[in-house]
């Protein structure tokens, strides 16, 4: 390395050790000032003083790592806030949308916390996080077959308020019952329902919001233009969620699951290819997610390829079964591979539980598992070649000495093929077969390990790219990927926000550029993702 090099480099070092020193040195005299501003707007019914905690309260640390997701984010070198205001009340949200903008900081916005990076409770500049766990009341109202839910509820607990309620009513969205409200409806949402229903946006009527001047709006004051903003563009760019009025979704009281899996020794490569011909094609009512996977076969650490296809089917499995031998007998599904159930039980079958465990199990905060994880997604349009799929398998089981990594493929068609691609920020409608993800996790911190894992992440990326969409490579916004813009060289792209923002939202990004240049011009509500402000608007 020449020694010119060298010294820029070192330079560098210093310059990002000092601005993480910084970062890490919480402003205490904004911070004094800021409180101040917090606590002179606390209304007497809701004191704000119990929702402040500084890392001077030993509760600090507990509240911050409550909802962190990602177990990288959880090292000692994590950037913390200087402060946690836990909201108790809407005039909270209020005082710090006020006082954060007169202090000049940085807010994050966290509901669930299940931000594949971090989002939501991590930055590299000072930093205090406004966290919406406590606001997490759930109003279901089946007359109308629509529910108020807070920013700071679980999917699952959204699932089953709904079945406490109705046996016929359900929710599209994902099956991973401890993912936010908040986070979750603002950047799409989706679950197995997406076939029939569309996305979670996609039945949203109504919201409440803090806007950046502190004013709590719903739909009508807000106004339509807003309001399609934060139903997929990213709700943490234009305000803040305090609820979102969902539409309800019917669905049959006996619903069919199954899990299927094939090795290539089954001919996983021909099922898989089979697969991608019928997915996208089939009955609404049914939705066959595919994970591919490597395992050990036999006693001497041979390891081989694995398609796993899980299902849901809304009706019964005699009906299942006959739909699947009609559109897809070269899986040979037997009834004795499906299980009838509730919709309710079906997404804990989806989550890993065994069917039968209680239902309340939903109400759980806390995941089953949690690990370090690195996600990337793309879309598929065309079904890729048996002779592509044969590659993918090699590379999957030479990159997966480890047992880290995952595809998994979640099929389009049906109702998402029928929404505009206009209708609501999230692009990736008509023409898709289906959403990949990228799943890497492990099980260490550490820098060498992270770069592992985080490289072979990247790696995957590259070996997949002739198989996926182009110009734009389009990606799912709710798999936050801070890769996106970056180029190799590890420097920002010049004019980062238009690179990920047309993966994630394609021709959507200008409306929503605009929409953020007029509510929010000053730029307040920003992070590492967030849609950018027109450079030379003066309004
Ligand atoms: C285990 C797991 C499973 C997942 N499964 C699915 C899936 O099946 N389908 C799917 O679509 N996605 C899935 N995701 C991705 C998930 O939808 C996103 O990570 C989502 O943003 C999480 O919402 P959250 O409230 O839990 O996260 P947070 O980390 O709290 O928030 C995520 C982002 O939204 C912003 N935000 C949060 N609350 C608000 C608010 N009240 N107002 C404004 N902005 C806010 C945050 O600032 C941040 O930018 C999964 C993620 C994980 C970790
Ligand atoms: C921490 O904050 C909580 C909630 O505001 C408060 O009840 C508690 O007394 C604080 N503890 C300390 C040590 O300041
Ligand atoms: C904790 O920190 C806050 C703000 O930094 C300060 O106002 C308060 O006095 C501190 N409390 C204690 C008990 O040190
Ligand atoms: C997060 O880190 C803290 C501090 O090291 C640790 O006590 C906690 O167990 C960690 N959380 C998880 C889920 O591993
Ligand atoms: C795999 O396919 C071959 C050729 O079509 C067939 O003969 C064989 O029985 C299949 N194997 C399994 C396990 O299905
Ligand atoms: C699921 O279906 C299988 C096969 O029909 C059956 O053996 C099993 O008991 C069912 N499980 C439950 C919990 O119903
Ligand atoms: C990760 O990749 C970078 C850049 O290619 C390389 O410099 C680094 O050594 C790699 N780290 C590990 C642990 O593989």
């Amino acid at each position: 390395m020449g020694v010119f090099r060298q010294a820029i480099l070192s330079l560098l070092a210093i310059f990002l050790l000092s601005l993480s020193w910084q970062a890490f040195g919480s402003p205490s005299s904004s911070s004094g000032s800021f409180i101040r501003c917090l606590l002179s707007h606390s209304q007497p019914c809701h004191p704000i003083s119990r929702a402040i905690y500084t890392p001077n309260n030993s509760s600090y640390s507990s509240v911050l790592q409550s909802y962190i997701r990602n177990l990288r984010f959880n090292t000692s070198t994590t950037h913390k806030p200087f402060l946690i205001l836990t909201a108790l009340h809407e005039s909270h949200i209020q005082a710090a949308v006020l006082c954060a903008q007169k202090h000049n900081l940085q807010m994050k916005i966290r509901s669930g916390g299940h931000d594949y990076e971090g989002v939501s409770y991590v930055s590299q500049v000072a930093f205090f996080i406004l966290d919406m766990f406590n606001l997490r009341s759930i109003h279901i109202d089946v007359g109308s077959e629509t529910a108020w839910v807070q920013a700071g509820a679980t999917l699952g607990e959204v699932y089953y308020r709904i079945a406490e309620k109705s046996k016929k009513h359900g929710f599209p969205a994902s099956v991973c019952p401890t993912v936010g409200v908040g986070g979750h409806f603002g950047g799409g949402g989706y679950g197995n329902l997406m076939r029939k229903y569309g996305l979670s946006v996609d039945n949203i009527v109504d919201a409440k919001l803090v806007d950046v001047n502190g004013r709590l709006l719903d739909r009508k004051s807000m106004g339509e233009d807003l309001f399609w903003a934060i139903r997929g563009g990213g709700a943490a760019s234009f305000g803040v969620i305090v609820s979102y009025k969902i539409r309800l979704v019917r669905v049959p009281e006996t619903v069919t699951v199954f899990r299927v899996a094939k090795t290539l020794e089954e001919n996983a490569t021909d099922i898989v290819h089979r697969w991608q011909t019928v997915a996208d094609k089939l009955d609404n009512n049914l939705f066959i997610r595919l994970f591919l996977d490597v395992v050990n076969i036999g006693t001497h650490g041979k390891k081989t390829g694995r398609a796993t296809f899980l299902a849901l089917f809304l009706g019964d499995s005699k009906k299942l079964v006959s739909v699947m031998s009609k559109s897809f007998p070269e899986m040979g599904l037997k009834k004795s591979d499906c299980n009838e159930t509730t919709w309710l039980q079906s997404v804990l079958f989806w989550t890993n539980f065994p069917l039968s465990t209680a239902d309340d199990v939903l109400l759980r905060r806390i995941p089953q598992t949690l690990t370090y994880l690195k996600r990337k997604s793309d879309y598929v349009k065309e079904p890729i070649s048996k002779e592509g799929l044969e590659v993918i398998w090699k590379r999957l089981i030479e990159l997966n000495a480890l047992n880290a990594v995952i595809l998994i493929f979640n099929p389009y068609g049906g109702r998402m093929g029928e929404i505009p691609a206009e209708e609501t920020p999230f692009p990736h409608r008509a023409g898709n077969l289906a959403k990949i993800q990228y799943v890497v996790n492990w099980n260490e911190a550490g820098k060498d390990v992270t770069d592992y894992y985080i490289n072979l992440t990247r790696k995957l990326y590259r070996y997949m790219t002739p198989f996926v969409s182009k110009n734009p490579r389009e990606a799912y916004f709710n798999y936050k990927d801070l890769d996106l813009g970056i180029n190799h060289n590890g420097k920002k792209s010049h004019r980062q926000g238009r690179v990920y923002g047309i993966k994630y939202f394609k021709g959507n990004f200008k409306r929503l550029v605009k929409i953020k240049t007029k509510v929010d011009p000053g730029n307040f509500f920003r992070n590492e993702q967030s849609i950018p402000t027109l450079p030379y608007s003066r309004k």
